[in-house]
């Protein structure tokens, strides 16, 4: 197979044949977009780390839920801005906050659009931290209740999969067993397994309003160097009951996506973070690259990588050029 028999440039030529040697393909089904949702009515936001992108009340989320549905988007996945916040996050399991009117509102609307719900206490948080602190860290074993009540009251709100990104050890059990007690054995855990302590993250905070008021979040989330305890992470949630693992950030991380998929051969979800999609966004506003070419790069990469699922805030912008 040496030149100049094999010539790889001879499917490259036309488009066509590029089209059907490709191995990688997107589709609208790969993408889950993330939404933030806020308290009031008539809220339509913009955040202007994340250009595109708003912070969305009850009303508007269910037609920003229709267009999607209406993409071929399969699902969406919910941060909430709550009203109040206190020490303990309680508005996190409040019944008429904002994240569970929403998914009521949609399940009404758009049933058939899967609603995934982010379950954690940095939004929630007065000190911007995942769970309860104590000290000056936060107390793993006393936040594992508050993540189970806030799964729950998602669940009860008709959540379809709940998705927890705190990183307290035990809380796909903790959360899992919650579940299970109230009847919700039907409703699957979407791990964030390999969560990294990132400063990707920037802009989701700004739209979040999550920032940590103290300190960071490097005692719970994962330090960049680590693969083999991505691994160690993955096979205690897969043991704890979780049914989709997720990577996080996904463009730094894409060597951590494929060995999870490897190694365990469960549906992989990766996270293509705020500042993955702030920086195309920023470096397209001024000129420097190509926007719609770099966001279908960077998704193709991911998906190639061996995710089955990406999370993106370019969800409908990549549907609408997958659909041309
Ligand atoms: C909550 C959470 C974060 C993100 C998703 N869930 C922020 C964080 O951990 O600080 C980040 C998402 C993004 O940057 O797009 N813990």
């Amino acid at each position: 197979m040496n030149f100049p028999f094999y010539r790889p440039r001879r499917l490259r030529k036309t488009e066509t044949i590029r089209n059907m040697v490709r191995e990688t393909n997107l589709t609208p089904n790969d993408l889950i977009l993330p939404l933030f949702v806020t308290f009031g009515k008539n809220v339509r936001k913009p955040i202007s780390s994340m250009p595109g992108q708003f912070q969305l009340s009850v009303d508007n989320i269910v037609k920003e839920a229709k267009e999607v549905k209406a993409l071929g988007i399969p699902a969406i996945i919910l941060f909430g801005i709550p009203e109040h916040k206190d020490a303990e996050g309680s508005s996190a399991f409040d019944p008429k906050g904002p994240v569970q009117e929403a998914i009521k509102a949609i399940k009404n609307k758009v049933p058939s659009l899967a609603v995934i719900t982010d379950v954690c206490m940095c939004e929630y948080t007065s000190h911007g931290h995942c769970g309860i602190i104590k000290g000056k860290d936060v107390d793993n074993d006393a936040t594992l209740e508050l993540l189970s009540n806030e799964a729950l009251s998602h669940a009860e709100a008709g959540a379809d999969i709940v998705a927890p990104s705190d990183m307290m050890d035990g809380r796909v059990a903790a959360i899992r067993d919650m579940l299970d007690e109230n009847n919700f054995s039907h409703i699957p855990v979407m791990s964030y397994a390999a969560k990294y302590a990132s400063a990707f993250y920037g802009p989701f905070r700004e739209a979040a309003e999550s920032t940590p008021q103290f300190g960071d979040r490097r005692s719970y989330q994962m330090d960049p160097g680590n693969t083999d305890e991505a691994m160690r992470e993955v096979a205690l949630d897969i043991e704890e009951g979780a049914d989709i693992v997720m990577v996080k950030p996904a463009l730094p991380y894409l060597d951590v996506i494929r060995r999870i998929k490897e190694e365990f051969g469960y549906p992989t979800a990766a996270y293509n973070v705020s500042g993955e999609y702030s920086m195309i966004k920023a470096a397209a506003e001024k000129g420097w690259l190509d926007g719609e070419r770099a966001m279908m790069e960077s998704l193709t990469s991911i998906k190639r990588a061996g995710a089955d699922m990406i999370l993106t805030y370019f969800a409908k912008e990549a549907a609408k050029v997958l659909q041309k």
